[in-house]
């Protein structure tokens, strides 16, 4: 723990200037492990996918409400990002979620105006899991049938035969 009495201002101590109070300090410490928690949990949409019936690109319309509705959850939050193409091309839309040390979870035939509630509540169920990993029964209704791979974790193989 740093002594407060033994700091010099302006010296650099445990990362931080020394002049700054201990709150704030912990402040930016919490914010630095919220956003390294945020950022570790990723929901990937494809970006080329044409929809079937109307050839239109929607992962980018998706990626904009996922944001929004996700802005109104509890934390953690995820980043939402495009990709051009994750070879599931035959059911587009694709979407991934991605954590370090969860499961792997690519979903497709996505509908951007009837399947962003359940890819939320899917978000919050994902979070929710140490591993990430979950079966049929526990994912949102909406996605069944809809997913096209679940990927354990690295290291995780053996442990998951459930
Ligand atoms: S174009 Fe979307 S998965 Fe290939």
């Amino acid at each position: 723990m740093l002594d407060a009495s033994r700091t010099i201002p302006g010296k650099v101590c445990s990362g931080f200037p020394s002049g700054i109070a201990s709150k704030q300090r912990d402040r930016a410490v919490r914010r630095f492990r919220e956003t390294v928690k945020r950022s570790s949990h990723r929901i990937i949409v494809c970006s080329l996918c044409r929809d079937t019936v109307t050839a239109l690109r929607s992962g980018e319309g998706l990626c904009a409400d996922l944001r929004s509705m996700l802005s109104l959850q509890p934390a953690p939050s995820f980043a939402v990002e495009t990709i051009d193409c994750m070879a599931g091309c035959a059911r587009p839309l694709t979407v991934a979620f991605k954590a370090q040390g969860k499961a792997t979870y690519l979903f497709g035939s996505i509908d951007r105006g009837t399947d962003a509630g359940a890819l939320v509540e899917f978000a919050r169920l994902y979070a929710s899991l140490p591993d990430g990993w979950c079966n049929s029964g526990q994912r949102p209704a909406r996605l069944a049938g809809k997913i096209l791979a679940r990927i354990p974790a690295a290291g995780k193989a053996r442990e998951q035969g459930r």
